[in-house]
């Protein structure tokens, strides 16, 4: 496998240059062993073209940057192998997101403005005391908590998505499951209600037609339905009891 000679069919469109349409370009490239998608463009970019456009930050699948449609599938180019692909791959933008060039999207504006929309930070009238001591919780809430906090905001929910693709105000699982954190979140005291009248709409919980593709591409393999029909559980009691 280690000699393989590889083909990367790249989408490259500048919107800088809109009189070059978009299309593909193919590049070949000896595999090999143990190399990324993130070693074989970096490659690509020092011997081949260095004005080939895409993200890395981390190299680790932390920062989310990397995100891209490998094959057709949202995936981190950073932990992606090709020794796991075929001996042609193909490199997308991950729709949905502002196209930056190449394979480069901006992810950025995108969930800065969701977490405004939707207010994604505790809401607490007490006052901050910074050498106060810290505030406990039990250990159950707390890894409920870091289990949504592992999110690391790739996009690749978000792109691989039916509702986000045909509606741009939709949510999507990123946010359902920031959502679901703070409702963990003894610290966030707003009235649940106040939560669910941002999200039990057609652009949160309701425009989800449970296709499923969110949970199954998650890089960081986050029960993103699961954190969905927490909220709408949450919802649905709020409505029977006011809880
Ligand atoms: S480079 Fe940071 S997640 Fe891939």
């Amino acid at each position: 496998m280690a000699d393989r000679l590889l083909t990367l069919e790249i989408f490259r469109y500048n919107p800088l240059t809109p009189n070059i349409p978009p299309r593909m370009q193919a590049y070949q490239l000896r595999e090999t062993p143990g190399m990324s998608l993130f070693i074989a463009l970096n490659q690509l970019r020092e011997e081949q073209d260095p004005s080939l456009m895409f993200d890395f930050v981390c190299r680790a699948a932390v920062c989310g940057s990397c995100a891209m449609l490998i094959n057709g599938r949202p995936n981190l180019a950073c932990k992606t192998l090709t020794q796991d692909l075929p001996d042609k791959i193909t490199l997308m933008p991950l729709p949905v997101f502002r196209l930056v060039g190449d394979l480069s999207v901006d992810t950025g504006v995108w969930f800065r403005d969701l977490s405004l929309r939707t207010e994604s930070w505790i809401h607490t009238d007490k006052t901050f005391e910074a050498q106060g001591l810290e505030e406990r919780m039990d250990n159950p809430t707390a890894l409920s908590i870091y289990e949504a906090e592992r999110c690391i905001e790739c996009g690749c929910c978000i792109a691989a998505c039916a509702t986000a693709n045909m509606r741009a105000d939709f949510m999507g699982a990123a946010f359902l499951n920031r959502i679901a954190r703070f409702l963990i979140d003894p610290r966030d005291e707003r009235p649940a209600a106040q939560v669910f009248e941002v999200v039990g709409t057609d652009e949160g919980v309701f425009g989800c037609i449970g296709l499923m593709a969110c949970d199954d591409l998650c890089p960081m393999e986050i029960p993103l339905q699961g954190q969905l029909a927490f909220v709408r559980r949450k919802m649905a009691l709020a409505g029977l009891w006011g809880k």
